[in-house]
């Protein structure tokens, strides 16, 4: 039932863990189940250098927030705001339709992350 890559992201997930000083921190928990993911991004410039997650979910939403972190890394902030949960599922070649809304975590906690930076940089300024 699941992608290849999804058991792929759950059995080997990708950036797990914190960053000690980051620039931005997201948190969303998902309605639905209560599951909660954390992401933690480095901004250097315009451009996410480095990037960490903690989820504390399903099988599904481990994969997609690993999935997420490797989608942003190197990316600009920009670009990585447009990342919707949609291509998110796409990169994992798909998720059961039970599953769909734990992908929602994934790019909303990374959307989190970059509000929680921008808005750091503003009261820096
Ligand atoms: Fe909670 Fe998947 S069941 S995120």
């Amino acid at each position: 039932m699941y992608s290849e890559k999804v058991m792929d992201h759950f059995t080997n997930p990708r950036n797990v863990g914190e960053l000690e000083n980051p620039d931005g921190v997201g948190e969303v928990g998902n309605a639905k189940c209560g599951d909660i993911m954390r992401i933690y991004l480095d901004v250097e410039g315009d451009v996410i250098k480095d990037v960490k997650f903690k989820t504390f979910g399903c099988g599904a939403a481990v994969a997609t927030s690993s999935m997420v972190t490797e989608m942003v890394k190197g990316k600009t902030l920009d670009e990585a705001m447009v990342i919707s949960n949609a291509a998110v599922a796409e990169a994992l070649g798909g998720l059961p339709p039970a599953k769909m809304h734990c992908s929602n975590l994934a790019a909303d906690a990374l959307h989190a992350a970059i509000i929680n930076y921008r808005e750091k940089q503003e009261k820096k300024e």
